[in-house]
């Protein structure tokens, strides 16, 4: 165990001392939970060997996930990547900073356990205020998974962040709830067209208007089969799961109900869209609006923590749209049931 400082941050101007504390702690070694626009991030010197392998066991992370790279301004880019294709750069014209990952074949300077020993590196330029002045103020790119214990839902609240990490990290940033909610986009810009490892807030159809035609890795909706080789090794975990069974269900509200209102067993929950509640008979939480699935990426990963606080042992959730941000969201869920969906 180790003694974790809190470091509260409500005002960039007034809790100046708390960035550069932070910044000072990542600058010596050490591990930093701080805020970013998407989720928490657990944060360390990402050109530090040593700083880097401290996140693997802060968060019981296996060893070959590589991290994403957090840079404040585009010219620290350059010197962690081999080049930057052209496409790339239209991508970070228009949607850095703010919740889209690419990823580039690495440089020398980039050590490979921040890359799981890929050759390719992960960078992304979060917008959140907090982050950046971190960055800044640490002078170093920081290498930041989100702040969860391993295979848990990613944290988007300080208070989550500080259940899951501390006495296993240096220091917690706590400011507000994240914005988003759920993890940045990851594209790799090693191949053409280019290919979304990973769906996040920034959307394919976003993409594609910028720079033309962007795949989509099989491994977004699909279980990867033994043995395959994940383009995207955070994709082959089992992930962001509570400690209830969670099951998706596909039908209509209806066709829902009757299903969960059925199961008879003890410690069964719902987790439906807003304004659902009172066809259940069952306990359950709500996520967000049927129709708003940026509203369903902000409630996320709090509901799924909260089952565990309810003691859910089932959960049966509501299937998303899979449009847009929607993609995002059932990919998250798809991961926390297991790829367990019913159909009704
Ligand atoms: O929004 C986010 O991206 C948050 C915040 C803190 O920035 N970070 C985050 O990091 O979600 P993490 O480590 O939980 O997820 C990184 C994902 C993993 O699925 C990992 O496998 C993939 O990105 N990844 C990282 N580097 C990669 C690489 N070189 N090639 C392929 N996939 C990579
Ligand atoms: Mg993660």
């Amino acid at each position: 165990m180790i003694e974790t400082k809190i470091l509260p941050v409500s005002d960039l101007e007034k809790d100046r001392e708390s960035i550069e504390r932070a910044a000072a702690i990542l600058r010596e070694g050490g591990l930093v939970a701080i805020p970013t626009e998407t989720v928490y991030g657990l944060a360390a010197n990402a050109l530090s060997p040593e700083s880097v392998q401290k996140i693997f066991v802060a968060k019981g992370r296996p060893q070959d996930n590589p991290l994403i790279v957090h840079i404040s301004q585009i010219c620290e880019l350059l010197p962690l990547v081999e080049r930057v294709p052209p496409k790339a750069q239209k991508l970070m014209e228009h949607f850095w900073p703010g919740p889209l990952t690419m990823i580039f074949p690495k440089s020398e300077k980039v050590p490979l356990v921040t890359t799981g020993g890929l050759d390719t590196v992960a960078v992304r330029m979060p917008s959140h205020p907090v982050a950046q002045a971190i960055i800044q103020a640490a002078g170093v790119p920081l290498a930041a998974p989100s702040a969860n214990l391993s295979g848990r839902p990613s944290t988007t609240t300080a208070q989550h962040c500080i259940h899951d990490l501390s006495g296993r990290v240096d220091a917690i940033v706590a400011a507000d709830d994240c914005q988003v909610g759920l993890e940045s986009t990851v594209v790799s810009m090693v191949c053409d067209p280019p290919k979304i490892l990973r769906p996040g807030a920034v959307t394919r159809e976003e993409m594609e208007e910028v720079i033309g035609p962007v795949d989509l890795d099989r491994a977004v909706t699909a279980q990867l089969e033994e043995g395959a080789v994940a383009a995207s090794p955070g994709m082959k975990y089992k992930h962001y799961a509570p400690k209830a069974h969670v099951v998706i269900v596909e039908g209509d509200l209806e066709q829902y109900a009757r299903f969960v209102n059925s199961q008879e067993r003890p410690g069964v929950y719902g987790l439906v869209f807003q304004g659902e509640k009172e066809f259940l008979e069952k306990p359950c939480l709500e996520f967000g609006a049927m129709d708003d699935p940026a509203q369903q990426a902000h409630w996320l990963f709090a509901a799924l923590r909260e089952m565990d606080e309810l003691g859910a042992s089932e959960v049966y959730v509501r299937c998303p749209s899979k449009a847009g941000v929607g993609l995002a969201v059932y990919n998250r869920l798809l991961r926390a049931a297991a790829f367990e969906v019913i159909t009704l």
